[in-house]
């Protein structure tokens, strides 16, 4: 019914009309209206609108970078009495010019992007009263006088980023009291007084990313307390107070990526009940205090990804618990166990990143509680083996990221689970394209486009080619050489694989008598390797780390007896197989 209504009006409109510039094309927009599209660059003036048709509603001048145009507007506009919407971008349009909208009363959006405008008037925009959204973005404004955009009575939406303002004028937003969201991002502002807020108090949206900022004065909070959406990203802010966000209490998304906050305080964000969004990634964070995410309930993603954690407190997600939903921890040195305490918590949790934390194994049934997650970032870690993920049946996982690992290749069994995963990630391992490396990936090709696209590392003459385009025949059986320990036994041939096992009982038996023996006689020093005792030892001594858990039956005890400054440390299997000369010992264990 619809497509047809649509179809009807467009040939009544091109039966009644058959202006189009030559240049252009015209259209219905997919909203039924008259459309005008010129993509095709290097015009210069005049814009044609002589040649348009007096109904059209939207045109836009839109051509590539690589071939932008040469145009200045004025007042050519007033035969379009329609025109609701118009873009000129990519123009180098170096000024908006005198009133050349007087007379266009339906114009409410306007997009002025990639252009060569640097100063803007207020007899720029004189008779738009209807204007809803102007985008200025990527000009080269250097100042804006006090009530430049006072005509604009109606403006809703005000995007000033990539450009050079370094100061706002006083009264900058004068008669703007209906604007809602305001982009002010990458110009170099380093600092605004909150008075200049006092006209635009309605404020939902405000950006200011990568503005310079080295503080803010807590004054704009109070005057913009219907904010749901900041983004101070990028600043220079070096300190958060504990009451400071106190008067947003209607903040949903907060931004305050890559700053320089070293901590976040206690109960930072107790008053943003309906904070669903939290990204402080980038940051230099040492410590998350307990108590920082305190009446947080509805947060559902947090990402705490690239700083300088050493651990997780677990009561820090108490008051996240049943909300999050996203996690990033990423780029920290968060030991894993810290990790599982975390995830054991966060029982409806369905992303986690832990990327680039240099793990070299996944320890089984580290997601035993996390039935709900989908999505799984494990890049940039020393992963070989993936096998106790794969093996946990209640994990149903759709996006899983192991690129930038230390994969040689996958047995018939994980990549049979590898290939119903829907967005695999595998880029940048060391795969070595011989059948019974990824044997199993060349049989699945066609099945899985992640190892028809994985690209080869060994042997050298198949290097950088994609698994997918190499014909059968070019690959050898076994590339011969040494093999690192940690590759699965499944890849292996059978003849090799019972030999093998015999020799991975004996290495055991021998080796778990030479650990037991050297646990007992360098037990303080082993205790320092593993759990970076020295950095721990002022936490503990203040008693803050007091933790019991058990992963796979294996109890672990850290940081206890603390009094007697003797710590007595048991650590887990994926701690022992950070030690390179115990992985050996390890892998084949877990195969076995
Ligand atoms: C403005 O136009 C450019 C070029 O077509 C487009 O990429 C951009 O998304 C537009 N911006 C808005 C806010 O409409
Ligand atoms: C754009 O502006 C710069 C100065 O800001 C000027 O050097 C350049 O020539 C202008 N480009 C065009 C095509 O007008
Ligand atoms: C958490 O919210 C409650 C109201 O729901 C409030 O009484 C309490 O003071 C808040 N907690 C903090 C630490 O501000
Ligand atoms: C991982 O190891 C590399 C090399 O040893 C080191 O440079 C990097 O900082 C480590 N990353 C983390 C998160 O500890
Ligand atoms: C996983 O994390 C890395 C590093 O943070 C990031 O570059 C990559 O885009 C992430 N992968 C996915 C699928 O989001
Ligand atoms: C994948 O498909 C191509 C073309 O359809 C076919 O030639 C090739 O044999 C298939 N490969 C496998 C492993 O099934």
């Amino acid at each position: 019914m619809l497509p047809q209504v649509t179809v009807f009006l467009f040939l009544l409109h091109s039966s009644l009309s058959v202006m189009c510039p030559y240049m252009c094309e015209c259209a219905l927009d997919d909203r039924g209206r008259y459309e005008i599209v010129c993509r095709r660059g290097e015009m210069s003036n005049p814009i044609p609108v002589g040649q348009m048709d007096s109904g059209t509603e939207v045109i836009k001048i839109i051509p590539s970078e690589e071939h932008p145009n040469h145009l200045t507007i004025g007042p050519i506009f007033k035969e379009l009495q329609h025109l609701e919407e118009l873009h000129i971008t990519n123009s180098f349009i170096p000024a908006i010019g005198i009133h050349p909208f007087w007379g266009v009363p339906a114009l409410r959006y306007l997009n002025l992007t990639h252009n060569n405008i640097t100063t803007v008037l207020e007899s720029n925009f004189k008779g738009l009263f209807n204007l809803q959204e102007l985008y200025l973005d990527y000009n080269k404004i250097e100042s804006i006088p006090s009530g430049a955009f006072m005509h604009l009575s109606d403006l809703k939406v005000l995007s000033l980023s990539h450009n050079r303002i370094s100061k706002l004028s006083p009264r900058l937003f004068l008669k703007l009291s209906k604007l809602k969201s305001l982009d002010l991002s990458y110009n170099d502002l380093v600092e605004f007084g909150p008075e200049i807020f006092k006209d635009v108090r309605d404020l939902r949206e405000f950006k200011c990313r990568s503005c310079g900022l080295e503080n803010i004065n807590p004054m704009m909070y109070s005057i913009l307390a219907d904010l749901t959406y900041l983004d101070l990203g990028y600043n220079q802010l070096k300190y958060l107070s504990a009451d400071e966000l106190q008067d947003l209490k209607k903040l949903e998304t907060l931004l305050l990526d890559g700053n320089h906050f070293p901590v976040i305080l206690e109960k930072s964000f107790s008053s943003q009940f309906n904070l669903q969004v939290l990204c402080l990634q980038k940051n230099r964070l040492a410590k998350v205090t307990t108590t920082a995410f305190v009446n947080l309930t509805k947060l559902i993603e947090l990402d705490i990804s690239y700083n300088k954690l050493d651990r997780l407190e677990i009561a820090t997600f108490d008051p996240i618990e049943s909300s999050l939903r996203d996690l990033k921890v990423s780029g920290n040195n968060i030991p894993l166990p810290d990790v599982k305490y975390v995830l054991d918590k966060l029982v409806k949790l369905r992303a986690l990143s832990i990327a680039d934390m240099n793990y070299t194994t996944i320890p089984k049934g580290l997601f035993k509680m996390n039935a709900h997650m989908k999505f799984l970032n494990l890049s940039g870690n020393n992963l070989q083996d993936i096998h106790n993920l794969l093996y946990q049946s209640n994990l149903k996982l759709t996006d899983l990221d192991l690129s930038r690992n230390k994969f040689k290749g996958f047995d018939e069994k994980m990549s049979n689970r590898l290939d119903t995963i829907e967005n695999l990630y595998l880029g940048s391992n060391p795969f070595i394209c011989d059948l019974c490396d990824v044997g199993s990936m060349v049989s699945r090709v066609n099945i899985s486009d992640a190892f028809k696209t994985a690209l080869c590392y060994e042997p050298e003459h198949l290097r950088d080619r994609k698994i997918g385009e190499i014909s059968f025949s070019e690959f050898d059986w076994c590339v011969a050489g040494p093999r690192d320990a940690g590759i699965g036994i499944g890849s292996l041939t059978r003849e090799t694989s019972i030999g093998f096992m015999f020799a991975v009982v004996l290495i055991v038996l021998v080796s778990s008598i030479l650990v037991i023996s050297a646990c007992l006689y360098t037990r303080k020093h082993a205790a320092y390797y593993y759990t970076h005792e020295e950095k721990r030892a002022a936490a503990q001594t203040t008693g803050e780390r007091e933790t019991i858990f058990s992963t796979n039956g294996i109890t672990v005890i850290d940081g206890l007896l603390t009094k007697s400054k003797k710590t007595v440390t048991i650590a887990t299997i994926d701690e022992i197989t950070k030690d390179p000369e115990l992985q050996i010992l390890s892998s084949a264990n877990n195969n076995i």
